[in-house]
């Protein structure tokens, strides 16, 4: 893996290809390895990047709150450190949606395409609030083991649970593997971070919005009403899916995912 040194911190990444970049923003508490399918489906036409986020897989980690702007602005460094200044296709998974979210309000010259995946444009409530800010102390103390416990039940559909139970082992053995200083502060930034819903109709770049049809985190019905929202934006159910459905489905995942980008 590539390492580049960003906002006073060591970024590792996957980087393959070359091309129109295609930029991966992972989901919490997981590392870029959660697109290794779209990865090697897309290495061939497009340059793929995808990097470990601040405080997740090989990457540094750094203790006080990361909001979902020093995340989106981690992005823009690492793109200024590779040199990439043509405009780029981004693609978040939940975490990594409201990561791309905020990369859409702040570098939207930058953008060329935007893919959001089982993710949500809403804020939290304050009792969503209370919940991040409870589990970041238990895992500050206790490790990733109870947040592990707590979503790994809602991440997959069944389908994947019973016939695919290497994908379910392989996110486990990554979020248990996560640091427990990183997960704490991507928690308490998640809880600080805006409701953008309101901005979504000022999106005017091509956007791809992406759900599982059994995700319970972020259920069709929200995705699709963020993809109405979005002007001229593309909406996909991904079926025998659950939140993660770029692992859980990749066949179906890519062929939007490269239908979508063949169109940029
Ligand atoms: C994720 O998959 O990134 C999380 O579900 C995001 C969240 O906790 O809101």
């Amino acid at each position: 893996m590539k390492t580049r040194h960003v906002n006073g911190i060591e970024l590792a990444l996957a980087d393959r290809g070359e091309g129109m970049p295609v930029v991966f923003v992972h989901g919490f508490p997981l590392d870029h390895t959660m697109w290794n399918a779209q990865i090697d489906a897309l290495a061939g036409q497009y340059r793929v990047i995808a990097p470990d986020l601040r405080g997740f897989g090989r990457s540094g980690v750094t203790e006080a709150a990361v909001t979902m702007e020093q995340f989106a602005d981690d992005l823009a460094a690492l793109l200024d450190a590779m040199e990439v200044s043509e405009p780029i296709a981004l693609c978040g998974l939940s975490m990594g949606g409201y990561i791309a979210l905020a990369f859409q309000r702040k570098y939207k010259s930058r953008l060329r395409g935007l893919i959001l995946c089982d993710t949500r444009a809403a804020g939290d409530t304050p009792e969503m609030v209370a919940a991040r800010h409870e589990m970041a102390d238990r895992v500050s103390a206790e490790g990733p083991a109870p947040l592990v416990d707590a979503m790994g039940p809602k991440l997959f559909a069944r389908a994947t649970v019973e016939n695919r139970p290497e994908v379910v082992e392989s996110l486990r053995r990554v979020m248990l593997s996560t640091d427990r200083r990183g997960i704490a502060a991507a928690a308490r930034g998640m809880a600080r971070r805006p409701d953008v819903t309101g901005g979504l109709s000022e999106i005017d770049c091509p956007t791809l919005v992406v759900v599982g049809e059994s995700d319970v985190l972020s259920t069709p019905e929200e995705m699709s009403t963020i993809a109405r929202a979005i002007p001229g934006a593309r909406f996909v159910e991904i079926a025998e899916s659950g939140h993660m459905s770029p692992m859980e489905n990749p066949l179906e995942f890519n062929a939007a995912l490269l239908d979508f980008l063949a169109a940029l």
